[in-house]
Parts: structure tokens; C-alpha cells; sequence
């Protein structure tokens, strides 16, 4: 079998318990935890000057490969081009997106920094498996400096709108990085469709038999593996955390009122604030929720250098204060917001305890949260999943309660529903979403890609003879390494 070579911004160090949340870091520490591999990425460090070499070390089936950035580079890559330009676009927010040219610069510097400290770690069958927003150009990067392997692309975050899309001045050169790759993976179907109607619309591409589309002069592959969980181990934690005192102590605390519970990085793209207006209006609308019903709010803080998380984090410190001030009693504080992380097994019994998951973001890739509530719940006892139909967790857990997260009265009559329903039915729903979350595992996810890709005819075979310019490997060096 060949080796895996993960590539992230963001990766699991060993002993690291997860500090960081995120669905990337947990899927793809899940998917290397079996199958081994080398995993690469940034180190969490900023030098000022040149960064050095990569940092080696390995525990079990996993070695590590981390690098330093230079804090310039790091500004313009992280802050300026990934998640100032790049990830409110692709969550269409367009009003949010700070474009500048000299981001862009920088975050392509950082792309050929890690092509140039990758490559001589490679082995000649290496399988790389590029991760996420932050390295679009990596594998462009990657051939102009020679290497042949088979690469590998997954994007987390949705892929937005054509018409979006082309906003960003330099789409044309994202687009044909995207078709460097022998293979770009994407969540959904509907992602799917986006990325092909870019191709098909603005730049006058074709598709091809199966997932295949010609474009821009390069042909490449678009397909969806929609991300899973390590579903059994989790329902195995959150079982087990009810034995834990972390989970007795809010078990306690709530006496025996009913838990909503939301669980997200603090990003605008996760709807908190509808979410805070959507509780206000339950309690507003349905009086008998009063003193009856707590929503936890974890919410750590992300990207805190990024100017529009800074004023995210205090809008809704604004608004839990707000609802808190108007409907608290002195017994009963209805709102708890918690900008801090847990270790996996203290949220999973948070989850298990909640009778209500309110994950309601305005649009998201998967969204694992989601996942994980319908994994930690009690089989005899179930909670109820309210899903905004803009998480592309949507378009598999279909039973859960589908909302439109922009519609506060709906978010609060879904709640109110989800508290009212009878055991039955909570259980009838919560099992068809078992299912599916039981089918469509972190194990598949990994599966299915790593096939598909191993399965891409080697670029030789295309007669793909490129010329260098355009950073593709030429037929002898394809040949050479597509055994
Ligand atoms: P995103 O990738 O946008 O952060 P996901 O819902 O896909 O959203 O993934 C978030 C991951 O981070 C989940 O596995 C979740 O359990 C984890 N996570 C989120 N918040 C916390 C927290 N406060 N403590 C620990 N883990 C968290
Ligand atoms: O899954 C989405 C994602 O953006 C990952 O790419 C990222 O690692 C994670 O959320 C957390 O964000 P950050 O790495 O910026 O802290």
C-alpha cells in the first residue's frame, strides 16, 4: 500500500488534545489513525525572518512534518488571504471579503514554501492528500518543482456560487489549480454542481464521461465525499461519559430542566446570533419554556487575529447578555455561553445530555458537530437534531428538523417542536439519522477518495504533455512514477 501524505494548515501534534477545534484537524486525525501516514502542515508558529526547517517527529502509525511561517507571510496567507478573502466568499459573504492583491502575493509565497519543504520528504509512490482553502496552488506548486505523485485535493468548506466566485480577481488561476490535482473532492453533490457550472459557464470548459471535466487547456476530476465521524467510538464516549463527574456536574446543574445545546468555532458563518434571537423568541412566544429549558452555548474563540471574528465575539457576548437580562430569574440563567474548548470526552456527554442539537449555521461544509449529536445520543432516550438546511450535514441527515437559518420564527417553532416531541418519534427520527451517520463513516470518507484518486489514470496516459508554465509534470517524469 502506498504511503499517505496528509497535507493541512492545521494538524493534531501529538499530545495535543484537539485545543484547536475544528472539523478538519478531528476527521483527518480519525482517518490517519488507522491507515498511518506522514501528516504535514503548520507547526502553529510564526517566526520573524526565514522559518526553518521542517520539525520531525512520529508516534505510532503517524509521523509529523510541521513548518514554522514567517509572521509577514503568516499575515497575509492566514489572516489576509485564507480567511479574510477566501472563506467569507466561500460562505457567501461577499460584504465580509477583504481583497488585496499583496494577500494574494502571500499566499501564494506560502504555497511555494511548502511545495519547496514537502518535496524532499516525498518517495517516488507516495500518495498526497491536499487539505482545504489554504492550499488551492499547492499542487501546481508541487509539479513545477518535479513532482510526479498522484496528489489528491479535498475542500472542506463549501464551494460557493459561480457568481461569486468570479469576484475574486484571480478565479481563473484558483480554477486551474483546482485541475492540477488528479483528483479535487468536494462534500456535497450540490458543491459539485457549483464548481461544474464555474467551469461550464465562465470559462467555457466541458465535461466528460464520469466525473471528469476538460478546462482552461487541463482536464481534471470533481466528485463529493461528503465527510464523516468515527461514529462507533463516538457513541462509545458519550456512553461512557455519563459516568463521568464533568457530565453529572451539568446533569445537576440543569435540574431537570431541558438542555438546547450548540457546539461551533465562534464564526459568523455558524448563525449564533440568529440562534440567540431564535431562543429569545421561544421564550417570547412559548412562555411555558420560562425557567423550563437552558441553552449551552460553546462557542471557542477562532482566528481572533481576523478583524470580522473580533466584532462577531462582541455582538454575542452582546446578545447572551441581552436575552439573559430580559428573561433570567434568580434561579435560572436561560443562556450559558462558553468561549472555551472541552476534551472530546466531556463534550460528547454534553452532547448526550442535550434533548435538543441546535446547529443552525448559515452555511457550512459538513458540519461534524451535527454528526456527533446524532452519534452521542442515548438509543432508549434520543434528543432531537435541528439542522439549518444550509450545512451540507443536510442533505444526508434529511430527518433531522430542516431549518432556514435566516428565519428566526422558524428556528424557534423547530425548537419548540423538538422540546415537545413525543419519545416515539424522537426515536423513530433519531435512528434513521443513526443510520446514515452508521453508513457514512470518517472510515468511508478516506475510503472512497484514496480509491477514487489511486484510480485516476496516471497523467501520462492522458497524454497530458504540459508545458512547464503551467506547472504540470511532463509525460517521462509521469511515467516514471505512476507505477
Ligand atoms: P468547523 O470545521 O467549521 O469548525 P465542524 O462542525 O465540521 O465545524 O467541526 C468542528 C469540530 O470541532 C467538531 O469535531 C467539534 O466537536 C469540535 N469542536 C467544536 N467546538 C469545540 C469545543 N468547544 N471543544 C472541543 N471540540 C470542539
Ligand atoms: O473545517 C474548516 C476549518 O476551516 C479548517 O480548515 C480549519 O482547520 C478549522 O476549520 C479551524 O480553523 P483554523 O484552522 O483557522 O483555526
Amino acid at each position: 500500500m502506498a504511503r499517505l501524505v496528509i497535507v493541512s494548515n492545521r494538524l493534531v501534534l501529538p499530545g495535543e488534545k484537539l485545543a484547536r477545534a475544528g472539523g478538519l484537524a478531528v476527521g483527518l486525525r480519525d482517518a490517519l489513525a488507522r491507515r498511518g501516514g506522514l501528516w504535514f502542515g503548520w507547526s502553529g508558529e510564526t517566526t520573524e525572518g526565514t522559518a526553518g526547517e521542517p520539525k520531525l517527529s512520529s508516534v505510532g502509525k503517524i509521523a509529523y512534518a510541521t513548518l514554522d511561517i514567517n509572521a509577514a507571510d503568516y499575515r497575509d496567507f492566514y489572516v489576509g488571504y485564507a480567511n479574510g478573502a477566501l472563506w467569507p466568499l466561500f460562505h457567501h459573504r461577499p460584504g465580509l471579503s477583504l481583497y488585496r492583491r499583496s494577500a494574494f502575493e502571500g499566499y501564494l509565497r506560502v504555497n511555494t514554501w511548502f511545495a519547496q519543504n514537502l518535496k524532499p520528504l516525498l518517495q517516488p509512490d507516495d500518495l498526497i492528500w491536499v487539505h482545504d482553502y489554504h492550499f488551492i496552488p499547492l499542487a501546481t506548486e508541487l509539479r513545477r518543482q518535479g513532482v510526479a505523485n498522484r496528489i489528491g485535493f479535498f475542500l472542506h468548506i463549501p464551494f460557493p456560487a459561480p457568481e461569486l466566485f468570479v469576484t475574486l480577481p484571480e478565479h481563473k488561476r484558483l480554477a486551474s489549480d483546482l485541475l492540477a490535482y488528479d483528483l479535487t473532492g468536494l462534500q456535497t453533490a450540490a458543491d459539485v454542481r457549483r464548481l461544474q457550472r464555474y467551469f461550464l459557464e465562465e470559462v467555457g470548459g466541458r465535461t466528460l464521461e464520469g466525473d471528469r471535466i476538460e478546462a482552461l487547456g487541463q482536464k481534471g476530476r470533481i466528485a463529493a465525499f461528503p465527510i464523516g465521524i468515527d461514529t462507533e467510538r463516538f457513541a462509545r464516549t458519550a456512553d461512557k461519559a455519563m459516568r463521568r463527574p464533568e457530565t453529572a456536574r451539568l446533569s445537576d446543574s440543569l435540574s431537570s430542566r431541558s438542555l438546547v445545546i450548540g457546539v461551533d468555532r465562534l464564526d459568523y458563518s455558524k448563525g449564533l446570533a440568529n440562534r440567540l434571537e431564535a431562543f429569545q423568541e421561544l421564550l417570547a412566544r412559548w412562555p411555558e419554556h420560562k425557567s423550563r429549558v437552558t441553552l449551552l452555548q460553546i462557542a471557542p474563540v477562532s482566528r481572533g487575529e481576523v478583524a470580522q471574528y473580533r466584532a462577531l465575539r462582541r455582538e454575542i457576548e452582546g446578545l447572551a447578555g441581552r436575552v439573559n437580562g430580559k428573561f433570567a430569574e434568580a434561579d435560572w440563567t436561560p443562556v450559558r455561553y462558553l468561549n472555551r474548548s472541552f476534551p472530546r470526552n466531556v463534550l460528547a456527554g454534553y452532547l448526550r445530555l442535550a434533548r435538543v442539537g441546535f446547529v443552525t449555521p448559515i452555511r457550512d461544509g459538513m458540519n461534524l458537530v451535527a454528526k456527533e449529536y446524532v452519534a452521542a445520543q442515548d438509543p432508549a432516550d434520543p434528543g432531537v437534531l435541528v439542522l439549518s438546511r444550509f450545512a451540507g450535514a443536510a442533505g444526508e441527515l434529511t430527518d433531522a428538523l430542516i431549518v432556514n437559518p435566516y428565519d428566526i420564527d422558524e428556528l424557534a417553532a423547530a425548537l419548540h417542536r423538538a422540546l415537545a416531541m413525543p419519545l416515539d418519534q424522537r426515536i423513530a427520527r433519531w435512528r434513521s439519522l443513526m443510520d446514515v451517520v452508521s453508513r457514512n463513516t470518517i472510515k468511508t470518507w478516506r475510503e472512497s477518495f484514496l480509491q477514487a484518486l489511486e484510480s485516476s489514470p496516471p497523467l501520462a496516459l492522458e497524454g497530458a504533455m504540459v508545458e512547464a508554465g503551467n506547472g504540470r509534470r511532463k509525460l517521462a517524469s509521469a511515467d516514471a512514477s505512476a507505477k
